[in-house]
């Protein structure tokens, strides 16, 4: 296979600036402004089953769970259906309870993860019905479930994830406005939910500008060991896939949490050398969010802060700062997620990893 870097350096490097056209594509031929809602014709399921789904379990691994625990929050606020998000290694072996009314879905780049077509077979095996979140057309989840979305990312050549996720992230977006509009969600709002999902592109393109921000604070921290990924809601998994990108291609160590919860633990791990990466949306955590900086700051921890654009609050405690531009409510996680994998990216060069192939790593794990 031969895909050209072009004027990149590295692949991950291209499919992270590829995100603006790859979220596209995911949305292509799939929203329908007349009626407000999404056509996802490959569920194969019919308004009827549909409506009868009471529950959503999303299984994934790496990277492809993290976009599963995102949808599972969006389906959960916008659908109002109770949604979770699971590891498919060990869903697989709890011996799960299948209940009729509840949708699976199996969320995996390659289609080839075997945990999760594993999982997937399990599941089936009690009589699931088991939807694929897919990049990779003809790969095996795709073809032993019972419909799903394929994402159309293109190639993804980098062992890090990138531009699946924000198109997996969009593939359950959909859903959840389809399913959402079946429901309580009203035309207006539905309207205004694609309104912003389409400007989402847009957005992404100003904030890969800030890609020499980015680059140039990489260089500030690249002699840290430990960092701490901090955020909440809908962008606590956003926290968590970013301290994920951080480890598989720079080699520091770093852990993702809710924000809320460093009290409860990793806030012992605040020293000078250990620095915090906040995500501030504008939304109704950044309150609480903020407070829990102030925590941060008071114990003499550095903070490296994702805010909207001028926001005074913020600036004031974060020792750095990175601007996005302020967006409807659910589409933060795409802004912030993509600072964070080009963070990690830097972090990489600046230290002289191999990027594109970091040690250990295998784009798809086809063995348990
Ligand atoms: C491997 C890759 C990760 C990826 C995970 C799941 O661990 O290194 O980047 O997120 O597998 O892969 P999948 O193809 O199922 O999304």
């Amino acid at each position: 296979e031969e895909i050209e870097k072009g004027p990149y350096q590295h692949y991950m490097l291209k499919e992270i600036f590829e995100q603006p056209e790859s979220i596209k594509r995911a949305m292509q031929g799939r929203i329908d402004e007349e009626y407000a809602t999404a056509h996802l014709g490959g569920l194969n399921m019919t308004s009827r089953e549909l409506l009868e789904v009471e529950q959503v379990v999303i299984i994934g691994a790496g990277t492809s769970y993290y976009a599963g625990m995102l949808g599972a929050y969006v389906i959960e606020q916008l659908a109002r259906i109770p949604a979770v998000a699971e590891l498919s290694s060990e869903i697989r072996y709890r011996n799960p309870v299948v209940r009729k009314n509840t949708l699976y879905f199996a969320v995996s780049q390659s289609g080839e993860t075997a945990d999760t077509l594993y999982a997937l077979r399990e599941l089936k095996r009690k009589g699931a019905r088991v939807l694929g979140i897919c990049n990779v057309v003809g790969s095996s989840i795709p073809r032993e479930s019972d419909g799903g979305v394929y994402i159309h990312s293109g190639p993804e050549i980098a062992v890090a994830s990138t531009k699946a996720f924000t198109s997996q992230v969009t593939a359950f977006y959909l859903f959840a406005l389809l399913m959402a509009r079946m429901r309580h969600l009203s035309y207006e709002e539905g309207l205004l939910f694609i309104r912003a999902l389409r400007e989402v592109p847009e957005r992404l393109r100003e904030v890969l500008e800030k890609a020499p921000e980015i680059k140039a604070l990489a260089r500030k921290y690249a002699w840290v060991k430990n960092f701490l990924f901090l955020g909440r809601g809908l962008n606590y998994p956003v926290a968590l896939e970013g301290a994920l990108k951080l480890k598989e291609v720079s080699y520091i160590h770093a852990e993702g949490y809710s924000a809320a919860e460093i009290k409860h633990g990793p806030i012992a791990l605040i020293n000078p050398e250990t620095p915090s990466v906040f995500l501030v949306p504008h939304d109704e955590l950044r309150e609480k969010v903020l407070s829990n900086m102030k925590e941060v700051k008071s114990r003499g921890g550095k903070v490296v802060a994702l805010c909207t654009e001028g926001d005074p609050d913020v600036r004031e405690i974060a020792d750095d700062v990175i601007e996005i531009p302020a967006v409807y409510r659910y589409m933060y996680p795409y802004l912030m997620v993509v600072p964070l994998q080009l963070f990690a990216y830097y972090m990489a060069l600046e230290l002289g990893r191999d990027v594109d192939q970091p040690r250990n790593l295998a784009k798809s794990v086809t063995v348990e």
